[in-house]
């Protein structure tokens, strides 16, 4: 058991200075201007050099990070959040030189150098040869490893610091959804690792995007932050598929590279029903979710169960005035807690708000929680893809 410290940074005060050569931006090198941040920073130097595991901040969502050489280490990551020992972990570097050095004969594959010029720093992970530097533990016996150069300027000044790549997956426990703030890892984690670094909300709010470039044709494993529609446009990603949309592979289907294939994922302790439109246009829509949510809420009263608190996640509309959180009564003995999660036409809002909606209902003693689909466009392709998985029932209206 450990005492979880928990360390505030600024992000303003993280500035980075672009180098020279082939890769100005991705070798830029990290400034901190002020002590106390400076001081953080070392802290978590210090544990991540002795082979603990720490909560860091990252653009996309909180990461549980690792020295990624460091065998023993990496095992600590899987302990902390109770992970399958079979399910592998993203390496995270800070420069090319750094991602080199991690590769057979320092060589990157061709196809990717204009994605990392477009999209590196950011949140996509790409699917690279391991050499044998990188344990098992983080392959898990996989020819290959994932790797992501994030854009968080805590993330990105912490991996230059220690000098070594950081092996990290979400910092949630296991099966839980993914934390954007430090007070979500601290509830899942806390006792079980020693720091967390706190660099306030997650920008992106739902995990990187995994490439596969060096499948032919390149293909997305998982949708995440960097969506589908800029990924496409890069030189050589023309034919680009998404996995389980465009193509299935029994093989990948087996192997739980397929990120959330296997295992259950995003999951509140409350059953989350998904409430889709059959048509994305339908003005009726609003009629539609009240009376499908009545309607299940019926079916499971009818099965035994007891509703006494519903939590509802849904987008506003353009112009609506957003209100966080609403508190209502569904009947005379059912509560409803309604949150908002972002505009409808704004896909990277709802993105940034799913996982704190998620976690926010589940903490406040939902019995079930109903959430509103969104059109797959841009990041409501990585939105759509966890909120499937989170919910036990999908209903179309
Ligand atoms: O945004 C993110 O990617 C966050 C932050 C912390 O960087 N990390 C993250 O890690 O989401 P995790 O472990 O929750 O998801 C990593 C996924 C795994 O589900 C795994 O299946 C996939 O990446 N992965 C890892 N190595 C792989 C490989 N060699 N081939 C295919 N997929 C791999
Ligand atoms: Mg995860």
């Amino acid at each position: 058991m450990f005492k979880t410290q928990v360390f505030k940074v600024n992000v303003e005060n993280f500035k980075f200075e672009k180098s020279e050569g082939v890769f100005p931006e991705q070798n830029a090198k990290s400034l901190i201007s002020n002590q106390q941040d400076q001081e953080a920073i070392d802290k978590a130097v210090e544990f991540l050099k002795q082979g603990e595991a720490i909560g860091i901040p990252t653009e996309t969502v909180y990461g549980l990070a690792a020295n990624a050489l460091d065998e023993n280490a990496v095992s600590k990551i899987f302990a902390a959040k109770n992970r399958p020992q079979d399910n592998p972990l993203i390496v995270h570097v800070s420069s090319i030189e750094m991602l080199k050095s991690i590769l057979p004969n320092n060589v990157v594959p061709e196809v990717y150098l204009p994605v990392i010029r477009q999209h590196w720093p950011g949140p996509l992970t790409i699917i690279l040869p391991a050499s044998s530097l990188i344990p098992i533990s983080v392959t898990c016996g996989h020819p290959t490893v994932a790797v992501r150069f994030p854009s968080h300027p805590v993330a990105r000044s912490l991996i230059e610091a220690c000098g070594f790549p950081l092996a990290a997956p979400s910092a949630n426990s296991s099966g839980k959804p993914s934390p954007t703030l430090a007070s979500h890892v601290y509830h899942d984690l806390q006792g079980r690792i020693p720091f967390i670094l706190d660099g306030g909300s997650c920008n992106v709010g739902v995990e990187s995007t995994v490439l596969d470039g060096l499948r032919n044709p390149p293909a997305i494993l998982r949708p995440g932050g960097l969506t589908y529609e800029l990924l496409k446009n890069v030189p050589g990603m023309e034919k680009l598929q998404v996995y389980k949309k465009h193509f299935v592979d029994t093989e990948l289907e087996q192997a739980p590279t397929t990120p959330g294939m296997k295992y259950r994922h995003y999951s509140p302790e409350a059953k989350v029903i998904l409430i889709d439109r059959k048509n994305e246009l339908d003005t009726k829509f609003n009629d539609k979710f009240e009376r499908a949510l009545r309607d299940q809420v019926e079916i499971i009263q009818n099965t035994g169960a007891i509703v006494s608190k519903v939590g509802i996640l849904r987008t506003t509309q353009d112009g609506e005035t957003a209100i966080w959180e609403t508190n209502t009564t569904l009947s005379n003995n059912i509560k409803c807690l309604s949150l908002q999660m972002g505009r409808s036409g704004h896909p990277e809002e709802v993105a940034r708000g799913m996982f704190k909606g998620l976690r926010h209902l589940d903490q406040s003693d939902v019995d079930l929680i109903f959430v509103e689909g969104i059109s797959e466009d841009r990041e409501g392709m990585a939105v759509m893809n966890r909120l499937r998985k989170a919910a036990s029932i999908t209903i179309e209206v």
